[in-house]
């Protein structure tokens, strides 16, 4: 029998490469996508799968309790898995009700109806940025105290707590992966890896924030997608997995790299104002889903930011259209310049 498989966020950056990545393989999912198209949202991200017999896209929000509902009543899933999220930290600086409303409320929206309709996995898609900041040393464990520094992560902690009650409570069969930093085609380029390439093939300045040192985990998207799977068919209801590929990179590392790659000279970097509350260094153990799932990354990081690039290349009116549009409004807030 088929799984009824119901995606939220299916059309932003990693929901959307999981969604290409899935349904080339499993005929045994009807996977419905329910996406808001919020700025981060693009069906375009999803041309090659949305004549899929077995796909089914909805536009609506996971707060939006009747829809929600209904949808359970009609389609009657098996799995949920939930990407949708508001999930950029400076947004969240500039107003965080909004990541509050989608983050927290949104699912819990889906924990009320998965518990009412019956489920049989819950799939949290959660971030290492719980976890709060790391200092020189250490790796952020499972055991981890949760201690989330930004309204963003605040908000995502919060859904993981909820989602994390319902299956003490009420034996709902929850599984939270917490991933590190994601990079691959489609992200919106507010984020750090496309932001730099389309600035750099832009001869725009690249905007590094504070003294450039802070460090990010990164991991490819789809080896992200594939621990998801993974977690969601594989993991014990009630657990935590970690996700990472152990690739710690200064933002300032990053920057030259893509500078390199595309042959753009470092003068274009520019050190800005820092931002505010900025956590310092990440860094994932993801021993535990590598040992209990049989997990690993598969991708060279050297490899694949050089794919990426080269994406972004190829791939020049998917973000000219972007940054032609209302992203051009955000962007002068934040970096107070075009
Ligand atoms: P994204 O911003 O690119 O995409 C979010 C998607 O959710 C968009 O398609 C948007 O339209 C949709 N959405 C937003 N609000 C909604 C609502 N109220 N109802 C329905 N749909 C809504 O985000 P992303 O980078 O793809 O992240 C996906 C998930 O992975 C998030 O939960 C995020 O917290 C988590 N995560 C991201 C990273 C990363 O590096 N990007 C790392 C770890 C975890
Ligand atoms: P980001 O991609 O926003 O991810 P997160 O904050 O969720 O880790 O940022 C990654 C790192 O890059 C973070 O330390 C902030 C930094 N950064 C800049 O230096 N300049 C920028 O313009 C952006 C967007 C991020």
């Amino acid at each position: 029998m088929a799984k009824k498989v119901l995606v939220t966020g299916g059309a932003g950056f990693i929901g959307s490469n999981f969604l290409n990545y899935v349904l080339r393989q499993r005929d045994d999912w009807e996977v419905v996508n329910l996406d808001k198209l919020t700025y981060a949202g693009n069906l375009e991200n999803l041309k090659e799968i949305e004549e899929k017999p077995n796909y089914t896209f909805v536009k609506g929000d996971i707060t939006n309790n009747e829809l929600v509902n209904y949808l359970f009543e009609k389609y009657r899933f098996d799995y949920v898995i939930n990407f949708a999220a508001e999930s950029h930290v400076d947004r969240s600086i500039l107003g965080s009700e909004v990541f509050f409303r989608t983050n927290v409320v949104g699912t819990n929206v889906l924990l009320e109806a998965s518990r009412r309709f019956g489920i049989e996995k819950f799939l949290q898609v959660s971030t290492d940025e719980v976890y709060g900041s790391l200092g020189e040393t250490g790796l952020f464990t499972e055991q981890t105290p949760l201690s989330p520094n930004s309204p963003y992560s605040s908000s995502k902690a919060g859904a993981d707590l909820m989602a994390k009650s319902f299956h003490h409570t009420y034996d709902l069969p929850v599984v939270i992966t917490r991933c590190s930093n994601n990079y691959g085609p489609y992200q919106f380029p507010e984020k750090l890896i496309p932001l730099m390439i389309i600035n750099a093939l832009n001869d725009k300045e690249l905007p590094v924030y504070g003294d450039g040192l802070n460090v990010r985990d990164w991991i490819y998207v789809i080896d992200h997608n594939r621990a998801v799977e993974l977690a969601l068919e594989n993991g014990k209801p009630g657990e935590v997995y970690n996700v990472g590929a152990s690739r710690e990179m200064k933002n300032i590392e990053i920057v030259k790299l893509i500078l390199k790659i595309l042959g753009k000279p470092e003068s274009l970097i520019k050190y800005v104002k820092d931002r505010p509350g900025h956590d310092r260094r990440y860094a994932i153990d993801s021993s535990k889903i590598q040992s209990e799932l049989g997990w690993k990354p598969s991708f060279e990081f050297e490899e694949a930011i050089v794919q990426t690039v080269e994406w972004y290349l190829k791939n020049k009116s998917w973000w000219e259209r972007i940054i032609s549009g209302e992203y051009q409004k955000y962007y002068e807030t934040q970096y107070g310049q075009r």
